[in-house]
């Protein structure tokens, strides 16, 4: 079923934690809900499960307004931040009793328990009691649970924050897969940027109860809607830099740029964007490596340009040894491709303009 906000904001006392936010999820959508703690991910999705009314705006469900909807009526599958099982109930009776509250027949919840457990890899732990399982497993007993009624939207708050990491990267393949079978309309939660590009259909990032974009991992990464999300959403090098004559400038680097006013600019790259080579006459800067850091099979190095100037890239260990690069060689660098940030370090913006430039030695086609 598809979901839509449409102005929605929520304030407890003096506090606002979302402010005017709009978005809609089409019908069998995976999205993620990401932002930084504190930003007003979980009161959204309480407001779209019923737990919490908003102070004004409107929710559709299916196009249908539910503003005054109950919980138990919206056929909503939450699954929250804790693991909140019940601990005194076994595995069978966690996942069957939203079904025991609805008056299942008992053959009809012995059906759908046995066929949760074998979606989600339970087979053999209906006796057991959450404290006898391990983090993964109680994870995907709250999601069965959630799931048993046939919820048509299924919410998750940070479902994976309390698992370890091995474990966390196994439920992200797996709510994937799962989502793919099911087809429910989900919306998760996560600060975790790499978290929320590799399983969702689409992002919405939201900070400070603000909607800063909604968009493909693609679309928010390559174009992000102002600098907050460039900077959130992976690593982004920003140079101060100042404007005269068209052309921002800070250290020796020069980028043309189309503002016509003269004055400070910030300059923002992704590391991906800085090409480097060890002929140091095939590009226009020069630098020093300065330090490697070694995040398994891609790398991190910090480039020290001659005026002082630190900038970051990434590379493949094959890359990387395929140049013959080590820390204290000298390389010739260029920047593939920049975006013109605002000139004031403000608050989050989402009217900044970004636009792709082409260095001039791109455009001049070397
Ligand atoms: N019941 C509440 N009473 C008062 N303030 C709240 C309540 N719930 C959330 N807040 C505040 O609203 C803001 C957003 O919180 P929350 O939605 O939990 O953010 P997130 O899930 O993104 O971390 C925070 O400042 C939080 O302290
Ligand atoms: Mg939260």
């Amino acid at each position: 079923m598809s979901i839509e906000l449409r102005n929605v904001a929520k304030q407890f006392g003096a506090v606002i934690a979302v402010r005017g936010v709009s978005f809609s999820i089409g019908h069998g959508e995976l999205v993620a809900l990401l932002g930084p703690s504190g930003g007003g991910k979980t009161t959204v999705l309480r407001m779209i499960a019923g737990l919490e009314m908003p102070s004004s705006g409107d929710i559709f469900i299916q196009n249908q307004r539910v503003n005054d909807v109950s919980v138990r009526h919206r056929n909503i599958g939450f699954v929250f931040q804790s693991y909140a099982l019940f601990k005194t109930m076994t595995v069978f009776k966690n996942i069957a009793f939203g079904l025991k509250i609805k008056k299942w027949a008992k053959s009809d919840i012995d059906f759908r328990v046995a066929e949760l457990m074998n979606l989600l890899e339970l087979n053999g732990l209906e006796k057991r009691y959450p404290h006898q399982l391990s983090g993964g497993q109680r994870q995907r007993v709250a999601i069965a649970r959630a799931l048993a009624s046939k919820p048509s939207v299924l919410l998750l708050d940070e479902p994976f924050g309390a698992v370890d990491a091995k474990i966390r990267q196994e439920l992200r393949e797996w709510l994937v897969r799962l989502h793919h079978d099911l087809n429910v309309t989900t919306l998760f939660v996560t600060h975790d940027q790499e978290e929320a590009m590799e399983v969702a259909d689409r992002i919405v990032i939201i900070a400070k109860g603000t909607l800063e974009q909604i968009g493909t991992p693609r679309e928010v990464y390559e174009q992000p809607s102002n600098e907050y999300v460039a900077r959130f959403i992976g690593v982004m090098n920003v140079l101060e830099a100042n404007v005269t004559s068209g052309i921002a400038r800070v250290g020796e680097m020069e980028f043309p740029t189309s503002s016509a006013l003269d004055g400070p600019a910030r300059i923002g790259f992704r590391p991906y964007d800085v090409q480097v080579s060890t002929d140091l006459a095939c590009y226009r800067y020069r630098a020093v490596i300065k330090h490697t850091f070694f995040l398994g099979i891609m790398l991190r190095l910090e480039l020290e340009m001659n005026s002082g100037l630190v900038i970051r890239t990434r590379m493949t260990k094959e890359e990387y040894s395929q140049l013959g690069l080590d820390d204290g060689k000298e390389v010739s660098l260029q920047i593939r491709k920049y975006r013109v940030l605002a000139s004031q370090s403000g608050p989050l913006s989402s009217e900044v303009a970004y636009t792709y430039q082409m260095p001039p030695t791109i455009a001049e086609g070397i």
